[in-house]
């Protein structure tokens, strides 16, 4: 008997498809990480260990990911499960720990909301780093939890607001639809930022500042580290994201192709808003007449304080120039969340069998309720902390655990057949070579560097408490959920999918 899971789970057309995957990949990883991370690490010759990361890791692992989500029909520990019942915890465990990076994250698209209502008046006055940590989020240090911020727990409603809205009426209606207005929203909104960034005096210097290449850079590991990095969080590889969304495809689709296509658009969209960022950095910088290292920045600093300030100095329409900009970030943030939260949806759908309208629901609440937290005094603190640990040993080690089971303890060549039969491009032996050599040695290689300066330094300072709980506690914790949630037994009818999966592999 063969029940063919998820089959009423479709997207409209390849475009919708495609649309969804980069909308999911360009994110504020695109925004605010890319840039300052090129400055950083040797400029334009950064774009050689980066290149050489997507084609080595990204494109491969995307190929990976989209191929067993295609072949298995199902979200990540359906996925997993249909190779061999304990490999469904490793499903688990990515979907979960996607399930708490959603919860952060929508914190930042939270502030980006409020952030664009305060652009029109330019609220944050004139000192933006004050306003921000004192008057905005009230922060405060572990474990004082201060106060709740109304601004940021109504930013928190509507993006999940917004998220519920979209993830509850289905694949066709909800995410297709919303990433057809996204994505070119995004694309303009983004357009308008370069060609206001690059023509802005100082632009030049800005932008040579962020291209100048470094080649001595190329020597040091760690450069060659942080664009795998890079490239895993911004391909949205390892959270289940691209299992999921290629699990409804057509039985017909070019998976290499869309992989390419993914991993394309998203490195186009992160060199745009280099030239945005590095072009108004470079203004700032000028205006003040201080040198570019003084204000460049990357992350939460970058686009709530630093921006600010440059929205503070442009020579017009600040208050147009600075709601585009926030509204950039809310747009590519947006449309990362629907994935994060689709592909932790999904599995409970294929789980439990439950109904789109009911799973939505109870992880959109689920979701607003746990983001409450982040609107205390301690949210900042909390997030940076749970970023951190989540970020460095969440995803590389699911990234790594794929490599693993997928390349040596099962057969990679059942995925590369059918990826190959239904592709015009077909991936050759350097696929083979970059799953089961080169990523995993590079993932495994940064997670023993991260563990031991882990050891050494406390990470951010913060209180061995802190870190116990929401650092290590947390990792542990999601793990040991991920092995009870295998342990729940699923729905019949999915089980005879499974089984029927088994026999065709
Ligand atoms: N890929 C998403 C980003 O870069 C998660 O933000």
């Amino acid at each position: 008997m063969k029940i063919v899971k998820g089959g009423f789970r479709v997207w409209r057309s390849r475009l919708g498809f495609i649309l969804a995957a980069v909308g999911s990949a360009v994110g504020l990883g695109n925004i605010w990480r890319f840039p300052y991370m090129v400055y950083e690490n040797g400029g334009g010759a950064f774009l050689l260990p980066y290149f050489f990361a997507v084609l080595t890791a990204g494109i491969p692992m995307l190929v990976l990911e989209m191929g067993l989500g295609h072949k298995m029909r199902g979200s990540a520990p359906l996925a997993f499960r249909k190779i061999k019942e304990k490999y469904e915890t490793l499903g688990w465990w990515a979907v979960l720990v996607t399930a708490v990076v959603t919860v952060y994250y929508s914190v930042i698209v939270a502030w980006a909301v409020n952030y664009m209502v305060f652009a029109v008046k330019q609220s944050w006055g004139a000192d933006p780093n004050a306003f921000f940590f004192k008057d905005y989020l009230g922060a405060t240090g572990f474990w004082d939890f201060g106060t709740i911020k109304t601004n940021v727990l109504l930013g928190l409603a509507v993006v999940w607001g917004i998220t519920y809205v979209i993830l509850y009426n289905g694949i066709k209606e909800g995410i297709e639809k919303a990433s057809k207005i996204f994505m070119p929203l995004l694309i303009v909104l983004l357009g308008v930022m370069v060609v206001r960034g690059v023509t802005l005096p100082g632009a030049i210097e800005g932008l040579n500042h962020f291209l100048e290449p470094d080649f001595s850079v190329l020597k040091d590991y760690n450069v060659w580290v942080s664009a795998y990095g890079q490239v895993f969080f911004t391909l949205s590889l390892g959270f289940g994201i691209m299992i999921a969304y290629s699990s409804y495809l057509p039985k017909k689709s070019d998976v290499v192709n869309n992989a390419f296509i993914t991993a394309f658009a998203n490195c186009g969209f992160s060199f745009l808003s280099g030239f945005a960022v590095f072009g108004i950095l470079g203004y700032m910088a000028q205006a003040q007449g201080v040198p570019i290292n003084e204000v460049a920045s990357g992350g939460i600093g970058l686009a709530f304080i630093v921006f600010p300030k440059a929205i503070n100095l442009l020579p017009g329409m600040n208050s147009f120039f600075g709601i585009l900009f926030f509204m950039s970030l809310v747009v590519a943030g947006l449309s990362s969340i629907i994935s994060l939260v689709e592909a932790f949806t999904s599995s409970i759908m294929d789980k439990f069998k439950m109904t789109r309208k009911k799973a939505v629901s109870v992880v959109s609440l689920g979701g607003f309720l746990c983001t409450i937290v982040f609107a205390t005094g301690l949210g900042i603190s909390i997030l940076d902390l749970v970023d951190h640990f989540l970020n460095n040993y969440g995803l590389a080690v699911v990234g790594l655990a794929e490599c693993i089971i997928l390349g040596y303890l099962w057969k990679l060549t059942t995925v590369k057949e059918h990826v190959n039969s239904v592709s015009d491009f077909k991936v050759g032996n350097w696929w083979d070579i970059s799953i089961k050599y080169v990523t995993s040695i590079v993932l495994g290689y940064m997670l023993i560097m991260k563990v031991k300066t882990e050891l050494t330094v406390a990470y951010g300072g913060y209180p061995t408490s802190a870190l116990m709980t929401l650092g290590w506690g947390l990792v542990i914790a999601l793990l040991v959920l991920a092995y009870v949630m295998k342990n729940i037994s699923w729905n019949e009818d999915v089980l005879l999918d499974v089984n029927s999966a088994k026999e065709e592999i």
